[in-house]
């Protein structure tokens, strides 16, 4: 069967793309085989990952690329040889990885670790054996391997399941591997598009304390919302330390050294002369 639809995306042509200069286009989707699907897709979640892809800044990439991995949509055509049960109309998602080796002497696809496998395709930018490019999901139709396609429970929204796809299980994948649940204070450093994932799920698999670690207060009432049961905002540490140390008097003992002798200071330093730290003062009137 001839698929009588076309493949058509955002293809970025080279790092420039990344600064809102996708090109509308159509393009070759791997050629087909009979373990594969074709989606419509009907939503994409955008991920941090696209946007290096497109500025090349994971290693030199292959242009002209669609890049996005968090993918939603329908069913449009099932591979002969596809045994996983999908038919058309099903609602699907596919997230950051295409295919592995699935080789019995594959140490990592043998240890449902598919994901390390050295022979992965990714979803966008990668050559599968059959000589195709992947393509990603910034598109109309996606074209991949049964494999990496899962059926969406109802209940889901799309554009919710989308980035669950790689956001989602980047973050779900390492709690789980380390036992998050009950028991557990979780930290989550860099509360973006994974981060919110992270606080989320680690809260949801139960575990006792979650806290949410980012740049800027601004956030803290939006992680709080997520369930995080505290927020710290690395940035602000230093604005909030001044003011202590104003508020509270807190009178460090520093020694001050003129800025000409710094040779002879950072020797005192080194001696363990300090009591109990130094600051150079440049004085108006040296001579340096
Ligand atoms: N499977 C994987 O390995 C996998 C999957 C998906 C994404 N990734 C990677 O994970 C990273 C995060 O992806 P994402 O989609 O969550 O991105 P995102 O939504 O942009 O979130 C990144 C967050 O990191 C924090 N951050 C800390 N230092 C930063 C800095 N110097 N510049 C920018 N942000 C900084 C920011 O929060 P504050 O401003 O509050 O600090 C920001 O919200 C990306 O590098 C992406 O390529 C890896
Ligand atoms: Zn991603
Ligand atoms: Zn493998």
């Amino acid at each position: 069967m001839a698929s009588d639809y076309a493949f058509e995306g955002w293809m970025g042509h080279d790092k420039e793309s990344a600064k809102g200069k996708l090109v509308w286009q159509q393009f070759e989707p791997k050629p087909w085989e009979e373990t594969d699907v074709d989606i419509q897709i009907t939503h994409c979640g955008i991920c941090a990952t696209d946007l290096h892809t497109l500025r090349s800044g994971h290693g030199a990439t292959p242009y002209p690329i669609c890049v996005g991995h968090e993918i939603v949509g329908k069913v449009v055509r099932v591979g002969s040889a596809v045994t996983k049960g999908l038919k058309i109309g099903d609602r699907v998602g596919v997230g950051a990885m295409q295919q592995s080796c699935q080789q019995p002497d594959c140490e990592e696809c043998t240890s449902s670790n598919e994901q390390y496998c050295t022979k992965c395709v990714n979803t966008y930018g990668s050559k599968y054996p059959n000589g195709g490019m992947s393509q990603g999901g910034y598109a109309k139709y996606h074209r991949c391997n049964a494999q990496c396609a899962f059926k969406i429970p109802e209940g889901l929204p799309s554009e919710e399941a989308a980035p669950i796809m790689c956001g989602g299980i980047t973050m779900y994948g390492p709690l789980r591997n380390n036992g998050c649940g009950p028991g557990m204070k979780v930290g989550i450093v860099g509360v973006g598009g994974l981060g919110h994932y992270g606080i989320l799920f680690a809260k949801a698999m139960g575990a006792d304390r979650v806290v949410g670690i980012s740049r800027k207060n601004d956030k803290r009432s939006d992680v709080l919302k997520m369930g995080a049961d505290e927020y710290i905002a690395t940035s602000e540490d230093k604005k909030e330390m001044l003011q202590l140390a104003v508020d509270k008097k807190v009178k460090a003992w520093v020694q001050t050294r003129p800025m000409k002798d710094a040779n002879q200071a950072i020797i005192d330093m080194d001696a363990g002369k300090a009591r109990f730290r130094y600051t150079l003062v440049n004085e108006p009137d040296s001579k340096l």
